[in-house]
């Protein structure tokens, strides 16, 4: 068939048919991502799709449709919905995998409130649905938010309305409350919708989550109408006065103002109990007409979860305890590297296509090279040691949203001729070589930004939504600009001189195919809004290896400004430099150690490497201020380092910070009378442990340091406080005790 050939290979008839079948297999790939926010294939496979429709083009260029895909941007997205800032941030929960997790997950939770006694926890299914936040003011239905990215949402509220489930008006609730649960569809809806669209040759969901995101966010609300969603309400946000003292208290509640909960929820007073009731639920999953995928425990008492508070993204009182993962097996086609943001070359199966818990895979991942060799990144034996090759049968997996892996492979099976699989030593996009350093599991291509695989995902990374976050320049569109000729967007920067060099054309944006004066003027403005930037996103977007959403919000925070950080990094130097060579003298002793079968002298092999290197004092104080921030590491601090120490990657930073106007991040809980202040815990806490003390002073904007020194705002002395307490009085540092702690900071 012509699509096996090589482009090579392919006859003048045969190109055409192959044009006009890459044409329409893009087309529907680009409508399936934007339009009904539900791929039907893989970033990769996408990238293969139009990297074919090229290489056709630019061998048969008199064949080139006038419909070309490699002239089009995407799809118009969903447009229309507007956005609502979330009151309270809408959170995810963190995973436990088996019982121990359950254990550990209680164990931790006494620790840090430095209990002894059993606690209680509410056991309830987790829907696989969506989450929705409703607002009642005065017990009317006022708005209701898609989760988005926890911050904003989308405003669903006329989709929320057509929905049975969800009441438009409350008797006798909070002035203020905002109703969180979840949107689903019961097996039986989800198959009569998908029967009623296959009749009319629409397209089908791939299972009824899909299908409920799909009916909720419809611009036509009526088309939600038609589509039987359902609503269990499971937590809240913002509210005006409590539900109730427990979470059981509070769910009993919204069962009485006319929300459905759900039925199997259950107090539970131990692990051995959560468990029990977990594995009840389990055996009842087939049963109960829709997808749940884990059991959520939740500590009960609505006071202990207020003092357990949240990290940055899940809450420490509640966890969600998976069900395993389901499990498929089918015939490893081939193996695809892919190349990421940082150059991280990661291998892909492609699979004989097969469903696993409702869902066709034909990707799945193998992680990295010892993964298909059969050893785990300890270099121990996994899978009793069997490699992977291309031709065997393998197990492959599905653990909720993640992608599918491979997991096992069935060597009855195994084709005489299949050949172990070699890892490419050199990059599949660059061809610069590849390499491993030394305790990395993952090889790396070398390119840099010459790399065009690194360049474009360090591009995606840039304008996603959470680093700059443009509107109607997203994958897509940064593919095509990358490849573009007459305006091309290579580097950041590029974006931000696309419409002054656009003027300089003559072949304008706005009369290209796919686009208008609307969407290239739409295109212009949305970048010039970002050129005021918060800190943190302009720091995320770099892309540097390590340095995540989190650690960029701790180093916005901590430099305050775009020019303070550049230039501690510029004066560290010296350290950092220093540093690596400890590591690579540790990493040398280790393995010297090993090879000779003695203890490894990690610290003293550390201390040569530093003895040999004249480090500047300011050197040193910068780089020890850097890690000696909250949140960041030695490996970040170093990846940083490096990033702004490489000259190419360097100039591509300065000449895009250039443009932008990078906007210092706001105080944190400013109404606080702690925000921005660094507090000393010292002597012994009764009401709380340390670990509370600290995160609670840090939610409330504060900085907890373990040292008094003239910086110092606030030392907080328990009983047996020593030498901090005294310190504290030389240097006339304030000093409370924990009651007072306690009553500062009491209603925040
Ligand atoms: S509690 C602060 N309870 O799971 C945490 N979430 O993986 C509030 N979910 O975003 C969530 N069933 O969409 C909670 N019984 C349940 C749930 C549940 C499903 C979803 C929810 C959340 C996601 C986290």
């Amino acid at each position: 068939m012509a699509h096996d050939k090589n482009v090579v290979e392919l006859t003048e008839a045969e190109a055409r048919a192959e044009l006009e079948r890459l044409s329409e297999a893009i087309a529907r790939a680009n409508t399936a991502y934007h339009t009904h926010d539900a791929p039907e294939i893989s970033d990769a496979e996408f990238d293969a799709l139009k990297r074919r429709n090229a290489e056709i083009e630019a061998r048969f260029r008199d064949l080139k449709r006038a419909d070309s895909p490699s002239e089009q941007v995407g799809a118009t997205p969903a447009q229309g919905f507007s956005k609502i800032t979330h009151a309270v941030r809408m959170l995810s929960l963190s995973n436990a995998f088996d019982d121990q997790d359950v254990r550990e997950f209680d164990e931790s939770i006494r620790r840090y409130l430095g209990r002894d006694a059993a606690l209680s926890y509410s056991a309830e299914p987790k829907i696989d649905g969506l989450s929705l936040s409703l607002r009642y003011e005065n017990g009317n239905l006022v708005s209701a938010a898609t989760r988005g990215d926890g911050e904003t949402g989308e405003n669903v509220t006329a989709n929320a309305r057509e929905i049975a489930d969800i009441p438009q008006v409350l008797e006798g609730a909070p002035e203020l409350l905002e109703v969180r649960g979840e949107v689903y569809m019961s097996h039986a809806d989800f198959a009569a919708l998908n029967a009623r669209h296959e009749e009319r040759g629409g397209k089908t969901f791939a299972n009824p989550r899909n299908a409920a995101a799909g009916s909720l966010r419809q611009l036509d609300a009526s088309i939600t109408r038609d589509r039987p969603l359902r609503f269990f309400a499971y937590a809240w946000g913002a509210i005006s006065e409590p539900l109730a003292e427990t979470q059981m208290g509070a769910i009993e509640r919204l069962r009485g103002l006319g929300f459905q909960v759900n039925p199997l929820t259950r107090l539970c007073h131990s692990p051995d109990d959560m468990i029990a009731h977990y594995r009840e639920i389990e055996a009842q999953r087939a049963t109960l007409g829709y997808d749940i995928d884990g059991v959520v425990y939740k500590v009960d008492d609505l006071g202990l979860q207020h003092r357990l508070g949240f990290r940055s993204t899940t809450p420490r009182w509640a966890i969600a305890h998976k069900f395993p993962a389901e499990l498929a097996w089918t015939r490893l086609d081939g193996i695809d590297i892919q190349v990421g943001r940082t150059g991280a070359l990661s291998p892909v199966a492609r699979l004989a296509p097969v469903t696993v818990g409702g869902v066709v895979v034909s990707n799945a991942t193998l992680h990295n090279e010892d993964y298909i060799a059969g050893f785990d990144s300890n270099g121990e034996e996994i899978r009793g040691g069997k490699d992977i090759r291309v031709g065997d049968w393998v197990q492959v997996y599905r653990a909720g949203d993640v992608i599918p892996k491979v997991a096992d492979v069935d060597l009855s099976k195994r084709p005489e001729d299949a050949e172990r699989y070699v890892f490419p030593h050199l990059c599949p996009e660059c061809g610069s070589e590849a390499v491993r350093e030394e305790g990395d599991a993952v090889r790396r291509c070398t390119g840099g930004m010459i790399c065009p695989a690194q360049a474009v995902e360090k591009l995606k990374h840039f304008v996603s939504r959470k680093a700059l976050d443009i509107d109607g320049l997203g994958a897509k569109q940064i593919e095509m600009f990358y490849g573009d000729e007459v305006l091309p967007i290579r580097e950041p920067a590029d974006i931000f001189t696309l419409q002054e060099r656009d003027e300089g054309n003559l072949a304008r944006l706005k009369n290209r195919d796919g686009w208008g004066d609307t969407s290239a003027a739409n295109l212009f403005r949305a970048i010039e809004e970002k050129r005021d930037i918060p800190l943190a996103r302009l720091i995320f977007g770099l892309g540097i290896r390590h340095v995540g959403e989190v650690a960029a919000a701790d180093l916005a925070r901590h430099y305050g400004e775009w020019g303070v950080m550049a230039q501690a990094l510029d004066v560290a130097r010296p350290a950092a430099v220093a540093e690596h060579a400890a590591d690579s003298a540790a990493e040398a002793e280790r393995i010297a150690a090993k090879r000779e079968g003695r203890r490894a002298k990690i610290a003293d092999a550390r201390e040569a490497a530093m003895a040999g290197l004249e480090v500047p004092v300011a050197a040193q104080a910068a780089w020890n201020d850097l890690v000696g921030t909250d949140g960041i590491g030695p490996v970040m601090a170093l990846s940083l380092s490096d990033a702004f120490a490489n000259a190419e990657e360097r100039r591509a930073i300065d000449t895009l910070v250039a443009h932008l106007t990078p906007i210092p991040p706001e105080e944190r809980a400013t109404d606080s009378p702690v925000a921005g202040k660094t507090v000393v815990f010292t002597g012994t806490l009764e009401k709380m442990t340390r670990a509370e003390a600290k995160a609670r002073a840090e939610a409330l904007g504060a900085k907890v340091s373990g040292s008094v020194s003239k910086k110092t705002d606030l030392v907080v002395a328990g009983p047996g406080a020593g030498s901090k307490a005294k310190k504290a009085v030389e240097l006339g540092v304030e000093m409370i005790d924990e009651d007072g702690w306690l009553e500062m900071i009491e209603g925040l």
